[in-house]
């Protein structure tokens, strides 16, 4: 991403077995087990995919259709299994996303240490419907499982002075074998203001196409921001941290000039090297218009008086 515009071959997609937790099925596991007071064992081997229960959904936008599974699940940006899209899903087949904690902190009253499987008992998942479009010029339309951000801030009381989130992934060397190389900030780390992550549109994705997210795509938890790029959106996260001041984050650290924390998808703000007047659907032979805010217009509000035009 940093160096040069890649290009998008959809063709020749390959789909490749992996191994998938049966969250759902760990959940009502660990459930019965504690109501009788019996301390769960460790989780038995990654056994294979059930589905993932969401109780509502949105639609799809004017004009779009959905991105096939796998094309979302093999063609990934992942830099911390490979610098190739291509080859993400492949060498992240054995990656291990349970058990796995998330933890909520810094500003709050209450912080919050929550495995994944107490916190798909503790929040409804959602389908999400949502376009996803890359800084590269790339986009997608994907049905995520997940539920809004907003929820999880609530419930850590979020303290007055807070004004920023930051997201990080788990460093973890063993869990990801390229951190630590290529001279990046380890670990991939992304930002929001609060009123951004308290946008009902932000949500923590668990899933996509009603299956518990492939490593690839950011297993087990990831951030979905549709109005931003896709490089805001960090995979595989176990901290949230509540800040005063406007958190660093990873592409605007390695490359100052070229990724800015706002980052929101607006055609008339070239990327230094490229335009971002239109884009590759993947799947579709004609570029398509982009759109301000990737067509969420919903959020505009959120930055009434500032200058779009400057994000570096
Ligand atoms: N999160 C982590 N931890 N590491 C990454 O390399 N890449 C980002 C984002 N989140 C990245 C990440 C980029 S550049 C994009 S475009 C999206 O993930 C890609 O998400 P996808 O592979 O599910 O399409």
């Amino acid at each position: 991403m940093q160096s040069k515009r890649e290009e998008i071959t959809p063709e020749g997609l390959y789909f490749s077995r992996r191994k998938f937790l049966k969250l759902a099925g760990l959940v009502g596991v660990s459930a019965a087990l504690a109501a009788c007071g019996i301390k769960p064992t460790p989780t038995p081997e990654a056994v294979p995919l059930s589905t993932l229960q969401t109780v509502s959904s949105n639609s799809l936008m004017n004009g779009d259709t959905l991105t096939p599974y796998d094309t979302i699940t093999n063609y990934n940006n992942f830099y911390e299994f490979s610098l190739s899209k291509e080859d993400v899903a492949e060498k992240a087949q054995n990656f291990v996303s349970h058990p796995w904690t998330i933890s909520v902190e810094g500003l709050v009253e209450r912080p919050m240490q929550i495995s994944i499987d107490e916190l798909l008992q503790q929040y409804p998942l959602e389908e999400r419907i949502y376009r996803m479009r890359c800084v590269e010029g790339w986009s997608m339309v994907i049905p995520w499982a997940g539920f809004p951000v907003y929820k999880l801030l609530k419930d850590v009381k979020v303290k007055d002075t807070a004004r920023f989130v930051r997201f990080a992934t788990q460093y973890n060397h063993d869990l990801f074998p390229n951190q630590g190389s290529f001279g990046f900030a380890w670990p991939y780390t992304e930002g929001l203001r609060l009123d951004e992550a308290n946008h009902d549109l932000t949500i923590l994705a668990v899933g996509l196409y009603n299956k518990v997210l492939p490593a690839q795509d950011g297993a087990p938890i990831r951030l979905v921001v549709p109005w931003k790029y896709g490089f805001k959106s960090v995979k595989s996260i176990s901290k949230i941290e509540l800040v005063e001041e406007q958190p660093q984050t990873f592409w605007n650290e390695a490359v100052f000039n070229e990724y800015g924390f706002y980052a929101n998808v607006n055609p008339n703000v070239p990327h230094p090297r490229w335009s971002q007047e239109s884009e590759r659907r993947l799947g579709e032979a004609e570029r398509r218009p982009t759109e301000l805010f990737n067509g969420y217009t919903e959020v505009a509000p959120l930055y009434e008086g500032m200058d779009l035009t400057v994000d570096f």
